[in-house]
C-alpha cells in the first residue's frame, strides 16, 4: 500500500487559478465544493449538489415540433469556503494570496495557506483544511488556523451566508462556447434559522422546485460563527456544513469534524484497496493517474439517483449534464472495480425510463425508448438536435454497459429487476428506428439520420459505430432475455415479449448492413463519409482549433474531419469484429482526420494503440490523457475536470496497456503491453466476485486472486487456471 500520495502545487503563482478551484475540488458524489479563495470568493462557482438544477425556457430561433422547452442547469450555490477576516477595527483582510496548496490522495484532505492582508498591509496567515464527508454524504468540514505574522491582536471572523452573494459567482457567460454554462435567475434564498452556533439558509429553485437547505456549525472551542479571537498565538475554528435536500437541525455532538476526517480516511482506504492503478518508474505519472481516480471517484453520484456530470461536481460546464460518457468512459472503471457503484449508475438511467419512453414517442417512434442525450434528471434538454438528440447510439452505449456489468457481476437480480427492461426497451426502439432496405437479391437493416459519437459529421445514414452499437443492444436483448425466461420465467412473462419479437431482434441483427470502403479497404464512417473533402489541416491555423469555436457548423460538416474517435471506438469495444491489418489500415486513416478537439478522444486513440503494439502512439495519447487536466491541455479546466477523461485514463491503463478485456464467453483476458519508459504497473480489479492484483513488470505478468475462488483466465490468448498467483512469462 502507499505511503503517501500527494498533489501538491509548488509555484502557485504560475498558476489559473481557476483552474486551480477545480483541480483541488473536494466532492463525494452528493456535494463537490470548489477550491476558491475563501476571502476573495472570485471563483466560477461555489457549491454544486448532484442533481439540483433548475429549469429555464430554451430560446429558439425558429422551433419546430417535438424541440425539448426547457433547460437544465446546476445550480451554483453559496461558497461554503467563504470567510470574512476582520481586524479590531472591523476592517477586512481584503487581499488574499494562496501560497500553498496540496492534496492528499489517500485520505482527501485538502491543505492550503493563504497570506492575508488589511488595509495597512498588516499580515496574518491563514491556513485552511478540509475534508468532505464520504459517508454521511450531506457534511463538509472546514478549519482555519490564523497565525499572526505581521498583525498580533484581535480578530473577528464571521461566517454566516449573506443573502446578497450572487448566486451563480461569476459563471463565466460566453455565448459562443457551447461547453459553458449559462446564468440562471429563479433562484430564492432565505435564511430559516439563526442563532450564535449555528445558521441555516434554504435556497429554492422557482420552476424545478427543489430544496437545499445549507447549515452551518461552529463548535469547537466554543466558538460563534462571529467569533473574536487574540491572535498572539495561532487560532484554530472549525466549521462543518450540512447540505441536505431536508431542514434537519443535527444536534452538535451528532457528527464532528473528526468524524468527518475519519470518513473521509476510511472511503479512501477502501478504493485505493479495490481499485489501485500505479505506475512504477514514474512518479509523475503515477500521481497524475491516481489524481484522476481520486476525482472520478468524487464526483460519482452513489445513490441511483444522480449520475456523473460531464464535469463531475468539480465545475458547472456543460450545465452539469450527464452524457454517454459516463457507460463509454467511466462506468468499466466501476465495472471492474467497485461494481455496486456501476450498479447505482445504470439505476440511474433505470429511474429515467419514463422520460426515456416518451422522447422516442416525440420523435415518431412507437415503441421502446430513447435515453437523453444530455440532462439531469433524465429529461432530453438538448437544443441543438444534429449533435445532441440526433446521437441515437447512446441507447446501444447504455445497453452495452449493461452487458458488460452483467458478464462481469452476473447479477441476476439486477437482470431481472432492471437491465433485462432497459435492454427491451432499448432494442425495440432500434428495432422501429430502423428499417429494411431491400436490395437486389437480399434484404438489409438500416439505420438513417444518426450521429455517431464524431460530433463535426452529423445526420448521415448508417454511422459505422451506431450500426455496431445497435447490434449488440438487440443481440443482448435476445441473449440476456433468454437467460431471464430460463432463472426468472414470472418476472419475465411481466414483459410481454412474444417470441416473435425476440427472434426479430436477432434477425436485424444478423442484417444490419456496415458501410465498408472498398478503396481503402476500411469500415467507413457512414455512408457518405468519403465522398467528402478532407478538411484542409495545413491551411488551419493552430489558433482555429477547437474547430468549433471558429467555425459555422455547416462548414465543419462539409469535409471528412473528426472531433473524436467513432469508427475506431467501435473497434476498441469489439476486438473480434475485425482484423489486425484493417485495424492498422483504419487507425491510421482515422488517426489523419482527427483534431481531438473533444476532451473524448485521446483515451481511445491510446487504448486501442496499446492493443494494436503500437507503442509510441499510445504512450504519447496516454502522456495528453493522463495530464490533461494537470496542464490544462484543452484550455478549459477552469469549467470544471473532464470526467471522461479520468476514466479514459483508467481504460488507457487497464484496458489498453494490460490488454484487459472479457471474451464474449465471459472470459477476464489480457494482453500485456509494458511501455518501454515504465519499469511495471500494477492494478487491482474485480471480476466474478474475485478480488486480483495485477502486475505487469519487465517480462513478467503476475495474477494475484486476492479473494474468491480460483477461476480461469486467458493471458496473450493462452489459458491458465489461477489458483493462488499466477507468474507469466509476457514480452514487453
Ligand atoms: C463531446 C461529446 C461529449 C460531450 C460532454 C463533447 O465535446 O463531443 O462526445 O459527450 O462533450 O463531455
Amino acid at each position: 500500500m502507499m505511503k503517501e500520495i500527494k498533489l501538491r502545487l509548488t509555484d502557485v503563482n504560475a498558476c489559473n487559478i481557476s483552474n486551480l478551484e477545480s483541480i483541488f475540488s473536494l466532492a463525494n458524489g452528493h456535494v463537490g465544493i470548489r477550491a476558491t479563495n475563501p476571502i476573495t470568493s472570485d471563483s466560477l462557482a461555489g457549491t454544486l449538489v448532484n442533481g439540483y438544477f433548475e429549469y429555464s425556457p430554451i430560446v429558439y430561433g425558429e422551433v419546430a415540433a417535438n424541440y425539448p422547452k426547457r433547460n437544465e442547469t446546476i445550480v451554483s450555490l453559496p461558497n461554503l469556503r467563504k470567510i470574512k477576516v476582520m481586524d479590531e477595527k472591523h476592517r477586512e483582510f481584503k487581499s488574499a494570496r494562496l501560497v500553498d496548496i496540496n492534496l492528499d490522495l489517500l485520505s482527501g484532505q485538502l491543505s492550503e495557506t493563504y497570506e492575508l492582508w488589511n488595509v495597512d498591509k498588516q499580515q496574518i496567515n491563514m491556513q485552511v483544511t478540509s475534508y468532505i464527508d464520504q459517508e454521511d454524504v450531506q457534511f463538509f468540514g472546514i478549519q482555519y488556523t490564523f497565525i499572526p505574522i505581521s498583525y498580533s491582536s484581535y480578530i473577528y471572523v464571521d461566517k454566516r451566508f449573506s443573502l446578497d452573494e450572487d448566486a451563480q459567482h461569476k459563471i463565466a457567460m460566453k455565448i459562443d462556447d457551447p461547453r459553458k454554462t449559462r446564468k440562471i435567475a429563479s433562484i430564492q434564498r432565505q435564511i430559516v434559522t439563526k442563532t450564535r452556533y449555528r445558521q441555516t439558509i434554504m435556497v429554492d429553485t422557482a420552476e424545478s422546485n427543489q430544496k437545499i437547505y445549507l447549515t452551518v456549525y461552529s463548535y469547537k472551542n466554543d466558538q460563534p460563527l462571529l467569533s473574536k479571537l487574540t491572535l498572539n498565538k495561532s487560532q484554530t475554528v472549525t466549521y462543518q456544513y450540512n447540505v441536505s435536500q431536508k431542514n434537519t437541525l443535527l444536534d452538535k455532538r451528532q457528527i464532528d469534524w473528526d468524524l468527518i476526517k475519519s470518513h473521509s480516511i476510511e472511503f479512501w482506504q477502501q478504493v485505493w484497496q479495490n481499485s489501485e492503478v500505479s505506475i512504477t518508474g514514474n512518479d509523475e505519472l503515477n500521481l497524475a493517474l491516481h489524481f484522476n481516480i481520486f476525482q472520478l471517484n468524487q464526483s460519482t453520484g452513489r445513490d441511483g439517483k444522480t449520475n456523473i456530470a460531464a464535469k463531475g461536481l468539480s465545475g458547472p460546464g456543460y450545465e452539469g449534464h450527464t452524457f454517454w460518457d459516463t457507460e463509454m468512459y467511466m462506468i468499466s472503471y466501476y465495472i471492474y472495480s467497485q461494481p455496486e457503484i456501476a450498479k447505482k449508475l445504470l439505476m440511474y438511467r433505470y429511474n429515467t425510463l419514463d422520460f426515456a419512453r416518451n422522447r422516442a414517442r416525440q420523435l415518431g417512434v412507437n415503441e421502446g425508448a430513447l435515453f437523453a442525450w444530455r440532462s439531469i434528471n433524465g429529461e432530453e434538454t438538448s437544443a441543438y438536435y444534429p449533435a445532441s438528440t440526433a446521437a441515437y447510439h447512446l441507447d446501444g452505449d447504455i445497453a452495452y454497459a449493461i452487458g458488460n456489468y452483467y458478464e462481469a457481476t452476473h447479477d441476476d437480480d439486477f437482470l431481472a429487476q432492471y437491465g433485462f427492461e432497459m435492454l427491451l426497451e432499448t432494442a425495440r426502439f432500434w428495432r422501429r428506428f430502423g428499417c429494411w432496405v431491400n436490395k437486389r437479391d437480399y434484404q438489409q437493416f438500416e439505420f438513417h439520420t444518426v450521429t455517431g459519437p464524431d460530433e463535426y459529421t452529423v445526420m448521415v445514414d448508417n454511422n459505422y459505430f451506431t450500426n455496431r452499437m445497435a447490434q449488440h443492444n438487440l443481440r443482448l436483448a435476445y441473449r440476456l432475455g433468454k437467460r431471464l425466461s430460463e432463472i426468472n420465467p414470472r418476472r419475465f412473462a411481466k414483459f410481454n415479449v412474444s417470441t416473435e419479437e425476440m427472434d426479430d431482434f436477432v434477425k436485424i441483427a444478423d442484417h444490419i448492413y456496415f458501410p465498408f470502403s472498398d478503396k481503402f479497404q476500411i469500415n467507413a464512417q457512414d455512408d457518405t463519409f468519403f465522398s467528402k473533402a478532407i478538411w484542409p489541416f495545413s491551411h488551419t491555423p493552430r489558433d482555429k482549433y477547437p474547430l468549433l469555436l471558429h467555425y459555422h457548423p455547416l462548414t465543419i460538416y462539409r469535409y471528412q474531419v473528426n472531433k473524436q474517435a467513432d469508427t475506431l471506438l467501435a473497434d476498441l469495444l469489439f476486438p473480434e469484429t475485425i482484423t489486425a491489418e484493417q485495424l492498422k489500415r483504419e487507425y491510421d486513416y482515422y488517426e489523419s482526420i482527427t483534431t481531438h478537439d473533444s476532451s473524448l478522444s485521446r483515451s481511445i486513440f491510446s487504448t486501442l494503440a496499446a492493443r494494436m503494439g503500437y507503442m509510441n502512439k499510445a504512450y504519447d495519447y496516454f502522456l495528453d490523457t493522463v495530464r490533461m487536466d494537470l496542464t490544462d491541455l484543452q484550455g478549459n479546466t477552469e469549467d470544471g475536470l473532464h470526467l471522461a477523461n479520468l476514466g479514459g485514463s483508467w481504460m488507457s491503463v487497464v484496458q489498453g496497456f494490460a490488454g484487459m478485456q472479457v471474451t464474449p464467453q465471459g472470459v477476464l483476458k489480457l494482453i500485456p503491453h509494458l511501455p518501454k519508459e515504465w519499469e511495471g504497473f500494477n492494478f487491482r480489479m474485480v471480476f466474478h466476485n474475485r478480488l486480483l492484483n495485477i502486475n505487469i513488470s519487465g517480462n513478467q505478468t503476475t495474477i494475484s486472486l486476492l479473494d474468491g475462488k480460483p477461476m480461469n483466465v486467458l493471458v496473450n490468448d493462452k489459458s491458465y487456471h489461477l489458483e493462488k498467483i499466477l507468474k507469466i512469462l509476457t514480452k514487453r
